[in-house]
């Protein structure tokens, strides 16, 4: 296991002055800023609206380096957002390198959190979503790059490179929280691999893969965190889908589904036997979420965005859901004050699971 440092990336400045209406416009931008999230180096976007004229706006985008944001405009799949937003608004691009960047510093008091698969789609939103509540927040996951990428920018994100499925990975994330925070308040078992195929396509390896990340990790990571968690009165939230709640079935990811199902009987049954030490555990099931986890998974951008438009249809909500929304409700369901709340699965799908 590493540990990596933060470091400050280029902020890429573009002035809008708009043709269109700002609803348009506002949309255009929201579809391009979801491509830009899933190239590799995006760290924000920030859509500024001039206060008095609705017709100007600015956009801070903040990367990795040149490179990456060159390689992400690069794509043909840009190249529409380009010219969907061009068709709305003139713009003036500009580059600039960051001189000083000044933020809050951390709570040294703050609740300290640890988000497994911090470095991407849900794992990372969540991870800002708490630094931005205040929390020190430890991401965990294989890759150095996405792990820098979240922790870009905010001093109260720390990382440990770690494959949760090797033995002792989840002591050594335990110790690397208590060695840089002290504690541990919330544990954040996030990190899955969703290989879909049907029985037939897939070999023992395959189902081993999912098995060890889905379920084994978790598991050992929440028992090698017993302790600190108990001496905080800690929470732990397991990241589940709403595509297994309930009796349902999943023709070509049954045993992805089947690690969720498993998973949501161990937060169940978790809560019941850590009440008495003062611990709580809930899950929380996201619907289809636009977090590059199809391509991470093998889609092309193509067939990716085609599933996305799909089970966006389907959904009551009309559309699928950002990592943003699913990082917001997994600090919702750690605060104190959804204490009351405990060894429940909470959908966040936009209906998708009742249709
Ligand atoms: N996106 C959706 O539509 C959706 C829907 C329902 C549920 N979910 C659930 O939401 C959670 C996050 O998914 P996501 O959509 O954000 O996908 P994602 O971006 O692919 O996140 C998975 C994360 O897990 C990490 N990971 C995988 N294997 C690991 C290992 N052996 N050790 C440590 N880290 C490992 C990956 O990082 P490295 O590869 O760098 O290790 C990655 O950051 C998952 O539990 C997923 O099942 C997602």
């Amino acid at each position: 296991m590493t540990v990596q440092v933060p470091g400050d990336g280029v902020t890429f400045v573009n002035t809008f002055t708009l043709s269109a209406s700002p609803a348009e416009f506002e949309a255009a931008f929201a579809r391009t800023s979801q491509y830009m999230a899933r190239q590799p180096g995006f760290i924000e976007h920030t859509l500024v609206r001039h206060t008095k004229d609705p017709g100007r706006y600015v956009n801070l985008a903040r990367w990795r380096d040149a490179g990456s944001l060159q390689r992400a405009v690069a794509r043909p799949e840009f190249l529409e957002h380009a010219a969907a937003l061009r068709a709305l608004a003139s713009s003036d691009p500009q580059l600039y390198t960051p001189l000083r960047t000044v933020r809050p510093a951390p709570a040294e008091d703050g609740p300290v959190v640890v988000v497994t698969g911090g470095g991407t789609g849900i794992g990372r939103a969540t991870a800002h979503a708490f630094a931005e509540q205040g929390a020190r927040v430890l991401v965990v996951g294989r890759t150095p790059e996405s792990l820098t990428g979240t922790a870009e920018g905010y001093d109260s994100i720390r990382t440990a490179v770690a494959d949760l499925t090797t033995e002792g990975a989840a002591e050594e994330v335990v110790a690397e929280a208590l060695r840089v925070f002290g504690r541990i308040d919330v544990l954040v078992n996030n990190a899955a691999v969703a290989l879909h195929g049907t029985l037939a396509d897939h070999s023992r390896k395959h189902d081993e893969t999912q098995i060890a990340t889905n379920l084994l990790a978790p598991i050992a990571l929440t028992r090698a965190a017993l302790e600190s968690l108990e001496a905080s009165g800690g929470t732990v939230v397991n990241v589940s889908t709403s595509g297994s709640l309930g009796l349902r079935t999943w023709p070509g990811a049954s045993v992805y589904g089947a690690s969720k199902v498993a998973l949501d009987f161990l937060t169940r049954t978790w809560a019941v036997e850590l009440a008495p030490r003062g611990i709580r555990v809930v899950g929380l099931a996201p619907g289809v979420v636009d977090s590059g986890i199809g391509v991470r998974m093998g889609m092309s951008q193509e067939q990716y965005a085609g599933f996305l438009a799909e089970m966006g249809s389907r959904a009551p909500a009309g559309r699928v859901g950002t990592p943003a929304e699913i990082g917001w409700w997994i600090t919702q369901l750690a605060r104190d004050e959804a204490g009351y709340a405990n060894g429940v699965v909470v959908p966040v799908d936009g209906g998708l699971s009742l249709t």
